[in-house]
């Protein structure tokens, strides 16, 4: 596993090496692929008291769109460049027949692969590749709409996008009105490649510039300005439209923590860890993302990872809900397995993800335990509720709890427990809630407090 492991990373690394290679001769920055630092996690008050607000600087652009994080599928874990329009279909029908589609999974997004030339936009216009798409984008929007599903699309503000096909650079209005002339619903556009080392003045400016660009084109189309974690993106991407943004580079499909392969690739767990000095810049309408789902990858990424068990991937998904990030599934919708399935549609988690409060989860009581094994977070949810995650970062089952009073810090004296997974209800408990969680299992419940009498206000 570990040979296997290396092997791609290597390999994806080289490759990565040289499309900047590639990139430092087309534009005016190159990338070099450094780590930046961990952003400092936030005190601890109460969930409920976290905010949801931006900074108030920047040009406060809105869109109006993902209210609440995106749903869907995009295509560059489980295919990379290698996309077409035969894989597109077979995707958009299984999406709407095989209940991703019900379960709120509506984005169909094309990554990077699906332009026709490799090399400068200067030299080359922006075209869909022919062979590979032979009936053009806008057929692929119209029957992703027929389908009820949405169609997104990538590119990204330099001469070449990262995988060294031509990028929107000087041309984003005329990009912007014909993507929205195709019909297209989501764009990530991916800054990381050309504009890494660009001081953060010139990232806001190539980011803005789409931004009003889409705003200009007429059509709705939910905004993904994709930046790796640079440039303290979530600081100040929504003021510039964006509805999502990366708070770190590329997920690799397993959780060996601490990740950072080849420094560049990132586990579950060090994600999560990125994100828990950011909660407070997410909110309805701007996320932080924290990249597209490994489920169902079992190993087969076009980048690095051997893999994860079904304990896993749950606990991935399960994060990922809680957190708020948008949940894009990575691998080969028409295979994936019965577990997979079950985790993605399981509605209790979607219902997490897509609360309206749009409050993403942070780390709440007494701390990590066992060394930073055990976590809880928390998240309060629209209706008063807690949406809780008891998760296990170590290779042994542990005892852990929950308490109210002691973590959330709300006066509750009796509340009932949903356990999201099992799909059970106990309680009411007067006392902390007990339960063992095995090794990476991340146990997500539903705290509501019991009113006694039920004209008093809740807390
Ligand atoms: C990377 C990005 C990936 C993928 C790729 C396409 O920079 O992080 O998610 O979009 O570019 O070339």
């Amino acid at each position: 596993m570990h040979y296997q492991t290396i092997l791609r990373a290597a390999t994806a690394v080289v490759l990565l090496l040289i499309e900047s290679v590639v990139r430092g001769q087309s534009s005016t920055y190159t990338n070099i692929y450094t780590i930046p630092p961990l952003p400092a996690a936030p005190t601890f008050t109460s969930p409920l008291a976290v905010s949801t607000s931006v900074p108030p600087t920047g040009p406060n652009l809105s869109n109006g769109l993902a209210l609440t994080p995106p749903l869907g599928w995009s295509s560059w874990n489980g295919f990379g460049p290698n996309i077409n329009e035969s894989l597109l279909r077979d995707t958009i029908d299984t999406i709407a027949s095989n209940g991703l589609k019900e379960a709120g999974f509506v984005y169909v997004n094309l990554d990077d692969g699906w332009q026709r030339y490799p090399g400068n936009r200067m030299d080359h216009p922006l075209e869909a590749d022919p062979v590979k798409f032979p009936s053009g984008i806008k057929a692929l929007a119209d029957y992703a709409h027929s389908k009820g599903l949405k169609l997104g699309i990538y590119s990204g503000p330099g001469q070449t996008t990262c995988a060294g096909y031509t990028g929107s650079q000087g041309h984003e209005d005329e990009d912007a009105k014909m993507f929205a002339s195709w019909g297209i619903d989501h764009l990530k556009y991916d800054s990381c490649c050309a504009y890494q080392l660009a001081p953060k003045s010139v990232v806001q400016q190539v980011i803005l510039t789409m931004s009003q660009a889409l705003l200009n084109s007429g059509r709705p189309i939910v905004y993904h300005a994709c930046h790796c974690g640079w440039a303290d993106s979530w600081e100040w991407a929504a003021q510039y439209g964006a509805n999502q943004w990366r708070i770190g580079q590329d997920i690799s499909d397993d959780f060996d923590y601490p990740g950072n392969r080849m420094k560049y690739f990132f586990d579950v767990l060090d994600l999560l860890d990125r994100g828990n000095g950011l909660v407070q810049y997410s909110g309805p309408g701007h996320w932080n993302d924290y990249d597209m789902l490994i489920i169902g990858l079992n190993g087969k990424s076009q980048h690095v990872g051997a893999g994860c068990s079904n304990v896993e991937y749950r606990t991935h998904v399960s994060m990922w809900a809680m957190v708020c990030s948008p949940l894009l599934i990575g691998s080969d919708v028409r295979t994936l397995n019965n577990d997979s399935m079950e985790t993605l549609t399981n509605p209790e988690i979607i219902a997490i993800s897509q609360d309206p409060l749009g409050q993403a989860a942070s780390t709440v009581g007494v701390g990590d335990q066992d060394g930073g094994d055990l976590q809880v977070y928390a998240k309060a949810m629209e209706d008063g509720s807690f949406a809780v995650a008891l998760l296990n970062r170590g290779s042994k089952t542990a005892d852990m709890s929950i308490s109210p009073k002691r973590d959330l810090t709300v006066a509750w004296d009796k509340y009932t427990v949903r356990d999201v997974w099992k799909h059970e209800t106990t309680g009411p408990y007067d006392t902390p809630y007990m339960v063992e969680v095995i090794s990476h299992e991340a146990k997500i419940l539903r705290l509501t407090q019991v009113v006694a009498n039920a004209s008093m206000p809740l807390l």
